[in-house]
């Protein structure tokens, strides 16, 4: 099973990134779509014009910031994987993709109005204290009033929900297992992720400790994602 050292996580993405997001879709039952755009019309609230979009994967929530944004906003995408990132750059090149690691972004402090990470906070946790280093870059390159959206799986407060919920993870990854059996640790890797993360009030806690402000939870499909928002 990949463990959460980054050069295994990458690995990993190099194993499975032809068929990300057509998985993404299966397992989300194709409601994805739905939160990428809740997450980006909370990123463009306050017209940002400048966006960072961290750990951009193949591209799906850069993608939706530029349709809501109408190309408004100047949107550029970070990540440490080149596969991922070429099928990214394959989508559009109304976005900048670059290559480079979210705890040493490669820009000056204070240069977006607004950053974005979508599915991958449960990639940069390695304990409280390691998702609070990736959130303490997150808020030296944004500008003071710049805004954090962060979308991922919950922990729903219901435990029956949550017994549900896993349950779910763990039958869904059953197919994706056997048609590609050489990703199912892949798979069991993103089940565990799942279940391990924060619920939204504990995320919040990490969030504010990283110097943010005014964060809100925004919690859908009863609990299983949340959508975090907060200000530098
Ligand atoms: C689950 S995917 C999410 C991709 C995209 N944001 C989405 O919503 O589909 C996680 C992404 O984070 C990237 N990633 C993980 N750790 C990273 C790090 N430390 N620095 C940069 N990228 C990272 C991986 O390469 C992968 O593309």
């Amino acid at each position: 099973m990949p463990d959460k050292n980054p050069n295994a996580i990458s690995g990993f993405y190099d194993g499975i990134f032809h068929c990300y997001d057509a998985a993404n879709v299966f397992l989300t039952l194709g409601l994805d779509g739905r939160w990428r755009r809740k997450a980006a019309l909370l990123a463009l609230a306050s017209k940002p014009e400048h966006i960072l979009d961290v750990c951009c994967g193949t591209g799906s929530l850069s993608i939706e910031l530029n349709r809501l944004s109408m190309g408004r906003a100047s949107i550029t995408s970070l990540d440490f994987n080149e596969a991922m990132l070429s099928k990214a750059r394959a989508k559009t090149s109304a976005v900048s993709f670059i290559r480079g690691e979210a705890d040493a972004l490669p820009f000056p402090d204070g240069t977006f109005d607004a950053l974005t990470l979508s599915f991958a906070a449960r990639n940069l946790n390695d304990g409280g204290a390691g998702l609070k280093k990736y959130f303490n870059e997150f808020h030296r390159v944004l500008r003071p009033g710049g805004v954090f959206v962060n979308l991922e799986t919950s922990r729903p407060g219901n435990r029956l929900i949550r017994s549900l919920f896993h349950a779910y993870v763990r039958l869904a990854t059953v197919p994706v297992r056997f048609l590609s059996p050489t990703h199912r640790a892949a798979y069991d890797f993103l089940a565990g992720t799942i279940a391990d993360f924060y619920p939204p009030e504990e995320l919040s806690a990490i969030i504010l400790e990283a110097g943010f402000s005014k964060v809100e939870a925004h919690t859908l499909m009863f609990g299983a994602i949340a959508i975090h928002s907060a200000i530098k």
